[in-house]
Order: structure tokens, then C-alpha cells, then sequence
């Protein structure tokens, strides 16, 4: 098997970085957009056959060292009672904002309300036939009660702002169900064959660190500690949340996914090398040339150079209005990675010669 992807994340030693791409099956795909043209969103995410497919096209272009199984974050929140569509973007049918709401929410077992998430897990498993591993995936804590809050997605999530203000305990009763159903969610799909698991935190970013440390990370704690992991490595990715970055350490994820804003060296130094690092290229770079997009994925590699634990990624998700032409300048210039030699004559330390200097000094 290639097992690029899960040897970076247990920083090991790898013959190049490993790719995978945020949102890599998606829009930007003319045979997404075909499958969307005869069924809707949902209707992909809740028939295994048609999740795999979506799992499998970006796999079927370009040689990536992952698949993510296709669904979307606000998938398990059914599982809570809460009434869901997509146009495109989540939308609940009703706002939980009151007390009597949240403890109105009840946990059913994942393996009742979506079987079909497991199935999907199984039978990636079983088309890759052991080519790349399998990711699986949830939303964090907070930012799924920053949808339930809110009802839709909305820049600034006022909502949840206001409730952690207003009603701090009811919101806290909101994470704690949350962190236990999404526990239940990703073993969901650990037992069903997930390799690797990532934790998508895409609102943390609105928290001071104070108000993260208060609500988000217990609640992600509790989430991992509830997970029977069996070695399966998890990723937590946060947008925006450079801030919050040596609090992230603290939930005990392997891999910390970062957003674009924050350079890898400088996430590296901070987190001191006890976490692998995943990102970070910024996805509008994909929208320039071609020439620019190889240029931008050398940078974020060479500020890695040298050190274990690396997952090359964007920095988000994948727009839909990306150029092909852009993803295959990306899987050339991660290819022209396996080569050995660094790039940057400034980072060079000689092949296979790793020298981590922040680690030699007290
Ligand atoms: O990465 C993958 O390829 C796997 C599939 C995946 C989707 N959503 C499919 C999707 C994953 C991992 C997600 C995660 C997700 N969903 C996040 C976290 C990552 C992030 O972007 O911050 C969030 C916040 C959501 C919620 C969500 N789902 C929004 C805000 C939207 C609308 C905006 C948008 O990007 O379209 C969606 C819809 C959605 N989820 C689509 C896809 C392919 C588009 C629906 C369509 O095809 O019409």
C-alpha cells in the first residue's frame, strides 16, 4: 500500500510529501458536476455507491496518497433531530438557540441514523483494494453548534457569540452533545475501515484563545478521549486559528492541519515538533497560472524541508472554479519532491541529512 499519508502523519520518514486536497472531490470537477446534474447533494452523501464514486474521481485524475470519504460535516447532525439541507450551503430547519432545545437534542446511535456512512467507509475500502488509505471525517464541536446556532452558514456567526455570552452553560450542555455524537460518528468510521480521521474546526478561528480554552477544546477533548482510536491518526484542522495554535496542541490530535494564513516554519517552530503539520498552500493560488502554483507548492515544502511529519495540502478547501491545469502543476511539483535533493538553497542541509536545530538547542 502507499502509505505515504499515514507515515507522515506519524512522522516518519517518507520518500516525499504526501498530497491530498481539501475538498478534492468537488466543483472543480467536470464529472462531479455531471454526477450533481442527476442527483442532489444528500442524495450522494446518504447512497454509499454514488459517495464512492464522488470519493473516487479526483483519485481517478491525479495520483493523491488519500481518499476522503465524500459527505459533508452537518450529515451527523440528523442524528440529533436536527432537520437538514444543502443550498448549496447548510441549512437547518430549525435555529437551537434556547435551553429547552439543546437538552431537547437526543443522541441516537450513529449506526441507526446513518448506516449508510459505514457502508460508504466499506466500500472504499474495498475499490482502492489497499492503493491509498481512507480518511474519515467530522465536524468540531464548536463549529458544528456554530451552524445549529446560527441555522445557516453566515461570515461572523454572531449567534453562537451571542449564546456563549448569554447563556454560557446552555451552549456547553450544546458542545458536550456534540463532542459525544461526533465520538460516536468517527467510530463510526474508524470501525468501518477509516485509516485516518480529520476534525474539520472551520470557526474556531472567531474565539480569542480565553473563549477556545473555555468552550472549543474542552469539548474536543472530550471528544478524543472517547475515541478508541487503535492507532488511527487524527487530524485537526482550524481556519483562521493561528492565534490558537499552541492551544490546539492541548487536544491531542497527531497532525494539525493548517489554514493558510500561518507560514509551516513558523507553525513548526511554535509547535516544537510534537504534532506532523498538514497544509498549507492558499487555494487562490490555484486560480493563477501554472507556473505560479508549482513556484507556491516548492515554497510551502521547502519551509518543511528536512523535517518529519508533513502532509502536503491547501490551506482550505479546494474552489470550485479551480483549473485543472492548476492541480496537476501542484501533483508535479510534490512529484519533483521524491527527487531527493532540496530546493531552496537556503534550507538545503544535504539529502537524507534532517538537521532540526531548534531541537539541539536547550
Ligand atoms: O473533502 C472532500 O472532498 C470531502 C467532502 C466534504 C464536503 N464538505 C463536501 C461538500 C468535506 C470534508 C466537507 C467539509 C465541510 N462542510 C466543512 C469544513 C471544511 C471547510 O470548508 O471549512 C464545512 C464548513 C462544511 C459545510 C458546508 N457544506 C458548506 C458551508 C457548504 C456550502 C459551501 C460550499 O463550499 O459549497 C457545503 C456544501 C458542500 N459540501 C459541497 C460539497 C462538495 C457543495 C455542494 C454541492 O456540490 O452542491
Amino acid at each position: 500500500m502507499n502509505d505515504r499519508f499515514l507515515r507522515a502523519c506519524r512522522r516518519e520518514p517518507v520518500d516525499r510529501p504526501p498530497l491530498w486536497i481539501m475538498r478534492q472531490a468537488g466543483r472543480y470537477l467536470p464529472e462531479y458536476r455531471a454526477l450533481k446534474e442527476r442527483h442532489d447533494f444528500l442524495t450522494l452523501c446518504r447512497t454509499p455507491e454514488l459517495a464512492v464514486e464522488a470519493s473516487l474521481q479526483p483519485l481517478r485524475r491525479f495520483p493523491l496518497d488519500a481518499a476522503i470519504l465524500f459527505s459533508d460535516i452537518l450529515v451527523p447532525v440528523e442524528a440529533l433531530g436536527c432537520r437538514l439541507t444543502f443550498a448549496p450551503g447548510p441549512r437547518l430547519a430549525e435555529p437551537v438557540r434556547t435551553r429547552a432545545q439543546v437538552e431537547a437534542l437526543a443522541l441516537r446511535p450513529m449506526e441507526e441514523v446513518v448506516p449508510f456512512v459505514g457502508e460508504a467507509v466499506r466500500l472504499l475500502r474495498r475499490e482502492l483494494d489497499g492503493r491509498v488509505p481512507v480518511i474519515g471525517f467530522c465536524g468540531a464541536p464548536f463549529t458544528l453548534a456554530a451552524y445549529l446556532v446560527e441555522g445557516e452558514g453566515r461570515e461572523g456567526f454572531g449567534a453562537v457569540k451571542a449564546l456563549m455570552n448569554r447563556d454560557p452553560a446552555t451552549l456547553r450542555l450544546l458542545l458536550e452533545k456534540l463532542a459525544d455524537a461526533m465520538a460516536d460518528y468517527l467510530d463510526l468510521q474508524i470501525r468501518a475501515g477509516a485509516q485516518a480521521v480529520q476534525i474539520f474546526d472551520s470557526w474556531a478561528g472567531i474565539l480569542s484563545s480565553a473563549d477556545y480554552r473555555a468552550f472549543a477544546l474542552p469539548a474536543l477533548r472530550r471528544l478524543l478521549r472517547q475515541l478508541g482510536r487503535g492507532g488511527v491518526p487524527v487530524v485537526y484542522f482550524a481556519v483562521a486559528a493561528g492565534h490558537l495554535l499552541e492551544d490546539s496542541l492541548e487536544t491531542g490530535a497527531d497532525v494539525l492541519g493548517l489554514c493558510w494564513r500561518t507560514p509551516l516554519d513558523e507553525a513548526w517552530l511554535r509547535t516544537g515538533g510534537r504534532v506532523a503539520l498538514q497544509g498549507n498552500l492558499d487555494p487562490h493560488v490555484l486560480l493563477g497560472p501554472p507556473e505560479a502554483v508549482r513556484a507556491r507548492a516548492h515554497e510551502v515544502m521547502d519551509a518543511m524541508e528536512g523535517r518529519p511529519g508533513h502532509v502536503m495540502n491547501l490551506g482550505h478547501g479546494i474552489l470550485p472554479d479551480t483549473p485543472l491545469a492548476s492541480v496537476e502543476a501542484l501533483v508535479a511539483a510534490v512529484a519533483e519532491r521524491a527527487h531527493g535533493a532540496p530546493r531552496a538553497a537556503g534550507l538545503a542541509v544535504g539529502a537524507g541529512a534532517p538537521v532540526h536545530p531548534e531541537e539541539e538547542s536547550p
